[in-house]
């Protein structure tokens, strides 16, 4: 009886304390820059013609460190009178850096050649999937985008991370 009973308070104990040690190994500790963040003036934003922003997270957490100012990624932004449109220039084909070709008024990816038009559909290449757009507020004149990043070589729009 008295053996039963140590083991009993042993998990008892046990299972709080182990928890406290392991942590954060079990925890998703990075964290910071889900929220929406401005990256431009809508003012500033030409009528159809993308313009590139870089996204950058006031506060990134990993752990117990906190580094302010981390750039998580950019986005093309396209402002079709007071909406905005913003695609990831991530390609959703493998990850390369989607570029805007000016004189050809597409998108492009260098890697593999895919082209995208402005509405974001695949014209050309490998891609399997659209450029993947990103939600997009606009607040006292200030475009505000929530960075996320997608699942590549898939037809699905995913997130993750
Ligand atoms: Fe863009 Fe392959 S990574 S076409």
């Amino acid at each position: 009886m008295t053996g039963l009973l140590g083991v009993a308070v042993s998990g008892l104990l046990g299972v709080p304390a182990l928890r406290f040690f392991s942590y954060p190994l079990r925890r998703e500790t990075v964290h910071g820059g889900e929220e929406p963040i401005a990256v431009a003036d809508l003012a500033r934003l030409p009528e159809g013609v993308p313009v590139r922003a870089i996204v950058v997270a006031p506060a990134r957490y990993d752990a117990w460190v906190r580094i302010d100012r981390v750039a998580l990624g950019a986005v093309w932004l396209l402002r079709r009178g007071s909406t905005v449109t913003a695609y990831s220039s991530v390609c959703p084909h493998a990850g390369c850096f989607v570029d805007f070709a000016d004189k050809k008024n597409c998108f492009q990816c260098p890697c593999h050649g895919s082209v995208f038009g402005l509405d974001g559909t695949v014209q050309d290449g490998p891609s399997p999937r659209p450029l993947d757009t990103l939600d997009v507020e606009v607040k006292d004149g200030k475009v505000l985008v929530r960075y996320q990043r997608f699942r590549q070589a898939t037809s699905r729009k995913e997130a993750v991370g």
